[in-house]
């Protein structure tokens, strides 16, 4: 490894209208810690402030609307309480020298009646269930409810429910968004023929299942400016649990990678595998993907230093986004420059609770 491809991962570059010290992001994140309405705590402040050398961070997944909530203690970005409590979160991150996006997301069927307001079903493409899980309230753990199909009429409220989320994340000092379009969640749920039978214009063809994602960029486009704008996609998935493929990722995919490379989005940001899983297992060409956006590219899922550096040479990512490695090194950035030990995450504390795995992970002059 010579000096060279070091200082691709490290050396500047734009995304969009966004310039990045280095390649390095850092992935969403959800960490159940926000109050049942959805606002942060003091300690999502500090979280975010130590992790700010991150040049990008994602924010974790927060929710448009009530409806979109699928998980107890995940924030929102809907009310004027959630934009103040994400206002202290992004003076703090630009204080301290850094760049934050916010992801927007709906969970669509991956949600549960004790989440949704006076205990409706969630919504989704189609009535099928998902076989999955979510946290409750309760603390914990269940599959999600049966979901109600949406009516056709219904579905530009969606698109305005989006909208008004790009608005309050603008409002809430951002310096963009990323459309969460992946891990099974509504968007995916309308792309993926596994989860969409619809019979209307938003089901059936692939022009059809992707019609719904495409309208919510670009009304956020419309709010934001496309080069503000981000895309997350994660074409074979299964999420947690065991959400089925679409019968033909590859077609559809690239079929929407395509359309969204006309729109002239700051990037595309891919899961390239199972979340969380090795990265790139299965049957997929994450480089066809990237070439059919013909954009920036953040390539994430179980990435260590020695891939991201030799993604960010040979082209095949503009940035590499980080998900675990920043649970437990705030300063990930710092210790794979030196390529200096990483600290291990616990699971334990992924979700929910308090400081303890959110806000005590040391930097390294402090852990030696
Ligand atoms: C605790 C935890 C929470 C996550 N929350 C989100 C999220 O809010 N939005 C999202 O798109 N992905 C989420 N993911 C997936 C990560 O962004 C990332 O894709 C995954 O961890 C693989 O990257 P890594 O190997 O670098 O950790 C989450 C993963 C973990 C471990």
């Amino acid at each position: 490894m010579s000096t060279n491809t070091e200082a691709r991962l490290f050396s500047p570059t734009t995304i969009g209208a966004i310039g990045v010290v280095n390649r390095v992001a850092m992935a969403p994140l959800t960490r159940s810690r926000a109050d049942m309405e959805g606002v942060h705590s003091e300690l999502a402040i500090e979280y975010y402030r130590q992790r700010a050398t991150a040049w990008l961070i994602i924010s974790e997944a927060t929710n448009i609307s009530r409806e979109g909530r699928g998980y107890a203690f995940t924030p929102g970005i809907y009310t004027d309480e959630h934009v103040a409590s994400w206002r202290r979160i992004t003076d703090a991150v630009h204080e301290a020298g850094g760049k934050i996006v916010c992801q927007l997301w709906h969970v669509g069927r991956m949600s549960h009646v004790s989440l949704q307001e006076n205990g409706a079903a969630p919504v989704a493409p189609s009535a099928i269930q998902a076989d999955e899980q979510v946290f409750l309230e309760s603390q914990t753990v269940e599959r999600p409810s049966m979901p109600r199909a949406l009516e056709t009429a219904e579905i530009q409220r969606l698109v305005e429910d989006y909208r008004n989320a790009a608005r309050r994340a603008m409002e809430a000092g951002f310096d963009g968004v990323e459309v969460h379009a992946a891990n099974c969640y509504l968007l995916e749920q309308f792309i993926r023929d596994s989860t969409n039978k619809r019979t209307d214009q938003y089901g059936g063809p692939v022009e059809n299942r992707t019609r719904l994602p495409i309208e919510v960029i670009t009304a956020v486009a419309e709010v934001w400016g496309a080069d503000r704008v981000g895309v997350r996609l994660s074409p074979i998935t299964r999420a947690v649990g065991d959400t089925p493929l679409d019968s033909d990722p590859e077609g559809t995919y690239f079929y929407l990678a395509g359309q969204l490379g006309k729109l002239g989005l700051a990037y595309l940001h891919c899961v390239e595998g199972q979340t969380r899983g090795d990265n790139g297992a299965g049957d997929f060409d994450f480089k066809r993907l990237h070439a059919k956006f013909g954009g920036k590219y953040i390539a994430n899922n179980s990435y260590d230093r020695q891939m991201a550096i030799d993604a960010a040479e040979s082209g095949h990512a503009d940035m590499v986004a980080f998900g675990r490695p920043f649970i437990s090194n705030p300063d990930l950035v710092a210790r794979l420059r030196l390529d200096a030990p990483l600290a291990e995450a616990n699971r334990d504390t992924f979700y929910g609770g308090g400081a303890g795995g959110y806000t005590d992970y040391l930097p390294l002059a402090d852990a030696a």
